[in-house]
C-alpha cells in the first residue's frame, strides 16, 4: 500500500464563544476520519486555530474590559482544553493572530494584486458617529421595510423573513451605541471574483472537471451550479475583503487603516497553522501547498460554510499560485432532540457542561459515529436514544465480551492465553470472517459513513456475543475434563473483542488504550488484524466501562436550563451599569409599548388555538415555513412564519399553537398569509413558538 500524504483541517471555531455539542459533530467526525488514516499508516496532520478577527471579537473585549488579545487568548485555552477533553487531538492547534498567518494572508493579497484581481471601490455605509467605527450589516437595527417589524438585523427580517441591505431598514440604529447611524463614504478593497479567470476557474473546479477527483460532495456541487449560474452567465459578484479601522485584525499592505476582512484571513488560518506545524517537525510545507502537489488537502466544514470555502478559498489559491483543496467534506448541523438546540429546553450545551456532567466524552464520539454518513443531511442527538444506544451497544455488546471471558483466562490459566495449536476449526472460523470485515469497515470510514462502519462492527459484536452464549464458559469452568475447551473458548473470545476494538479505536481512543493495557499489547493499528493473540500473557481484567446513567442527562439539560436564570439577571445588571448596546436596546423597546392598555385594546385581538395540520419549506424564502392551521373554521388557515432557523417543519406536524386569527390578511411573495404564529423571542439566541396546555382544542380563543 502506499503512504499518502494528507492534511485535514476542521473549520477554526470563532474566539468569542464556547465549543458546544454543536460544534462537536465536526471536531470529532474529523478525528475520526484522521485516526483512521493514521492506523492505516498514512501521513496525516490534522491541524486547526481560533478564528481570531472581526468587529464581534473586538466590541466584545471592549465589553469585558479587556484587549482583544486578551481575550483571544482567553478563548484558546478554553477551546484547546475543551477539544482535548473529547480526544480531539490536532497536530497543532494555533492561531489566526499569528506571524504566519499574517504572512501569508498579505503574500496571498499581493499576488491576487499582482494578477490584477483586485479593485479599489467607494461604497457608501453606515457609521456610528457616537462610536466613531462603520457598522457590519449585524450591527444595525431598524424597522422591516416590508412588514415593518421592529428591532430586524440590516441584512434580513426575522418575522417576513425578506432580505434587504441595511440602507433599506425603516428608522435605523446602531446596535453598538444607540445612535442614529450616517451613510458615509470610505475605499474598499474588492477581490475580483467576477473576472472571466476566476469564474471559468470555479466552473471548471466546482464541477470536477479539472482535478482527479471531484471535490465537491453531489449536493454541494448542484449549490455551486445554482451560485454560479448557467454557463455564459456572470452571477458572482465581487468579493468586499477589507473593513475600516477600528477593526481587529491585520493591516493591508500599502493600505493604512484597512484591514483584511476576518473571513480573508480565516482559512488563510489552515496555512500559518500547518506553517507552525512543519517549522516544530521538519515537514516540507511547500510539498503540501504547491500548485502540483500530489499531497492531499482535505477541510471538514460546515455546510453553512460552503460559499467561502468551495468559491473564495479555491479561486484564492489559485490565483496566489497555491494547490486547492481536493475535497471538501461539508456536514450538516447537530438538532437536539428533534428541535435546534435551545437555552430554555436546557438543549444549548457546552463541551463544558456535558463533561462536567457525563464525565465520559466516547459516548458523545460514538453516538454521533453512529449517526454520520458523509452526507450534508443533519444529524439528530436524541437523548433516549443516546442512553439506549450507548448501553445497548458500547457496554451490552462491546465491553460485554471481554468481561464474561478475562476472569478464566487471569484465574486458571495463569493469564495466558492459550496457542494457536489448540484453537477449534469454529474459533479460527470466526476469527477469519471477523478479519474479512476488515475491508468493508475501512471503506465506510474512508468514506465517513461511520453509521455504516458502526453497523457492521455491531453485527460482527453480535456475533462474538452469540459465541460466548453457545459455548457458555461459565459451564465449562465447572465440568471435569473440559479446561483445554474453556481455554480455547476464552482465548478466541478474547480474540474477537481485540477485533473489535481496533475497528472502534478510531472512535474510542481512549478505551481502545485501556484495553491495550489490559491485553498488554502495543498500540493497535489496522494491519494488526492479521495477526491474532496466541500463547501471549495478558493483564488482570479491571473493569473498562460503565452504563450511562440517564439521571445524569436529566441533571445536564436540568443545569443548562437553570443555568440561564443567573445570567439573564447579570446581564440586566450589566445593563443597568453601561451607557451603551443593552440598555438603549431595552430602552428603545419598552419606549415601543404603552404603559398600559384598556383591556377592550387587547380583546381586539382575536387569538385562537391553532392545530398544525401541515409545516413545509418555502421554496426561495430564506427564514420562512408555510404553516397550514385549523383554527376549527372548517377550512384551513395558511399563514407564512418566520421560524424556519428555529423548527424542523417534520416535528411541528400535529402540534397546537397560538395565532393572531383577526390580522388583515397579508399578501406575500409566496402566497397569502392569514394570520400570524405568536413565537418568543430575547436577547439570547432562539425562537419559540407557544403551546397550550394539554387539553386545548383548535379554535379555542385565549383570552
Ligand atoms: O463559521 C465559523 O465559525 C468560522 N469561524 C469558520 C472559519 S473556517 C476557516 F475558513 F477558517
Ligand atoms: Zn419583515
Amino acid at each position: 500500500m502506499t503512504k499518502r500524504k494528507i492534511l485535514v483541517t476542521s473549520a477554526l471555531p470563532y474566539a468569542n464563544g464556547s465549543i458546544h455539542l454543536g460544534h462537536l459533530v465536526e471536531y470529532i467526525q474529523t478525528d475520526i476520519w484522521v485516526r483512521f488514516q493514521k492506523m492505516r499508516g498514512h501521513e496525516v496532520h490534522y491541524v486547526c486555530a481560533d478564528d481570531t478577527h472581526g468587529t464581534p471579537i473586538m466590541l466584545r473585549a471592549e465589553k469585558e474590559g479587556i484587549t482583544p488579545e486578551q481575550l483571544i487568548a482567553r478563548v484558546w485555552q478554553e477551546h484547546y482544553d475543551d477539544f482535548k477533553s473529547f480526544h480531539v487531538e490536532f497536530d497543532n492547534y494555533g492561531s489566526t493572530n499569528s506571524n504566519e498567518t499574517r504572512e501569508y494572508s498579505q503574500s496571498i493579497y499581493l499576488k491576487l494584486k499582482n494578477a490584477n484581481l483586485i479593485e479599489v471601490r467607494s461604497i457608501e455605509q453606515y457609521y456610528d458617529p457616537v462610536k466613531n467605527m462603520f457598522l457590519p450589516d449585524r450591527f444595525i437595527k431598524g424597522e422591516c421595510p416590508k412588514c415593518a417589524a421592529k428591532d430586524q438585523y440590516g441584512d434580513n427580517c426575522e418575522v417576513c423573513g425578506a432580505a434587504y441591505t441595511p440602507t433599506d431598514l425603516k428608522n435605523p440604529y446602531s446596535a453598538v451605541s444607540g445612535a442614529k447611524p450616517e451613510l458615509r463614504s470610505s475605499d474598499h478593497y474588492f477581490f475580483k471574483l467576477s473576472a472571466d479567470t476566476c469564474q471559468q476557474f470555479l466552473r471548471g473546479w466546482t464541477t470536477g472537471r479539472l482535478t482527479k477527483t471531484p471535490p465537491l460532495q453531489q449536493e454541494a456541487a448542484n449549490k455551486m451550479q445554482e451560485w454560479l449560474g448557467a454557463e455564459g452567465e456572470n452571477k458572482l459578484t465581487d468579493w468586499d475583503i477589507s473593513r475600516d479601522a477600528p477593526y481587529f485584525g491585520f493591516e493591508i499592505p500599502d493600505a493604512p487603516g484597512k484591514y483584511f476582512y476576518v473571513w480573508l484571513d480565516a482559512p488563510v488560518g489552515y496555512m500559518g497553522s500547518f506553517r507552525q506545524l512543519c517549522d516544530a517537525r521538519q515537514i516540507d510545507f511547500d510539498a503540501f501547498w504547491k500548485q502540483d502537489s500530489d499531497t492531499e488537502l482535505y477541510h471538514f466544514i460546515g455546510k453553512d460554510i460552503l460559499y467561502f470555502h468551495a468559491l473564495f478559498w479555491p479561486a484564492m489559491l489559485q490565483h496566489a499560485g497555491f494547490r486547492t483543496p481536493t475535497k471538501l467534506f461539508a456536514h450538516g448541523f447537530l438538532t437536539v432532540n428533534g428541535e435546534k438546540m435551545s437555552k430554555s429546553r436546557g438543549t444549548f450545551i457546552t463541551a463544558r457542561s456535558y463533561m462536567d456532567h457525563i464525565k465520559n466524552a466516547e459516548y458523545l464520539r460514538y453516538y454521533y459515529s453512529a449517526k454520520l454518513n458523509g452526507s450534508m443531511e443533519d444529524i439528530d442527538l436524541s437523548l433516549d436514544d443516546f442512553v439506549a444506544k450507548v448501553n445497548s451497544d458500547l457496554i451490552g455488546k462491546y465491553i460485554n465480551i471481554a468481561s464474561r471471558s478475562a476472569g478464566f483466562i487471569s484465574k486458571q490459566f495463569d493469564g495466558v492465553l492459550a496457542s494457536q495449536d489448540t484453537i477449534e476449526a469454529n474459533g479460527t472460523e470466526l476469527m477469519n470472517s471477523f478479519i474479512s470485515s476488515s475491508d468493508l469497515i475501512a471503506a465506510a470510514y474512508e468514506d465517513r459513513d461511520y453509521g455504516k462502519a458502526v453497523r457492521e462492527i455491531m453485527r460482527l459484536a453480535d456475533l462474538a456475543n452469540e459465541y460466548v452464549n453457545v459455548q457458555a464458559p461459565w459451564v465449562l469452568a465447572k465440568q471435569d475434563g473440559q479446561e483445554q475447551r474453556l481455554h480455547v473458548v476464552c482465548t478466541v473470545s478474547l480474540n474477537l473483542f481485540r477485533l473489535l476494538t481496533i475497528y472502534l479505536k478510531p472512535i474510542l481512543p481512549k478505551l481502545a488504550s485501556q484495553v491495550e493495557a489490559f491485553l498488554n499489547i502495543g498500540p493497535l493499528s489496522w494491519t494488526d488484524t492479521a495477526r491474532p493473540l496466541l500463547g501471549h500473557r495478558i493483564n488482570a481484567y479491571s473493569h473498562l466501562a460503565t452504563r450511562l446513567d440517564p439521571k445524569l442527562i436529566e441533571d445536564m439539560v436540568a443545569a443548562n436550563r437553570e443555568s440561564l436564570q443567573p445570567q439573564a439577571q447579570s446581564e440586566q445588571r450589566h445593563a443597568a451599569h453601561q451607557q451603551h448596546t443593552a440598555n438603549k436596546e431595552v430602552a428603545k423597546s419598552s419606549k415601543d409599548f404603552e404603559p398600559f392598555i384598556g383591556i377592550e385594546d387587547f380583546t381586539k385581538i382575536d387569538l385562537r388555538v391553532a392545530k398544525i395540520i401541515n409545516a413545509e419549506l418555502v421554496e426561495g424564502a430564506e427564514k420562512l415555513l408555510r404553516l397550514t392551521l385549523d383554527i376549527g373554521e372548517g377550512k384551513p388557515r395558511t399563514v407564512f412564519a418566520g421560524i424556519k432557523s428555529a423548527y424542523d417543519p417534520e416535528k411541528l406536524k400535529g402540534r397546537l399553537t397560538v395565532m393572531v386569527a383577526n390580522l388583515t390578511p397579508r399578501k406575500m411573495k409566496f402566497g397569502l398569509s392569514e394570520g400570524m404564529v405568536l413565537a418568543a423571542s430575547g436577547e439570547t439566541p432562539g425562537l419559540f413558538i407557544l403551546s397550550p396546555d394539554e387539553g386545548a382544542l383548535p379554535g379555542m380563543r385565549v383570552k
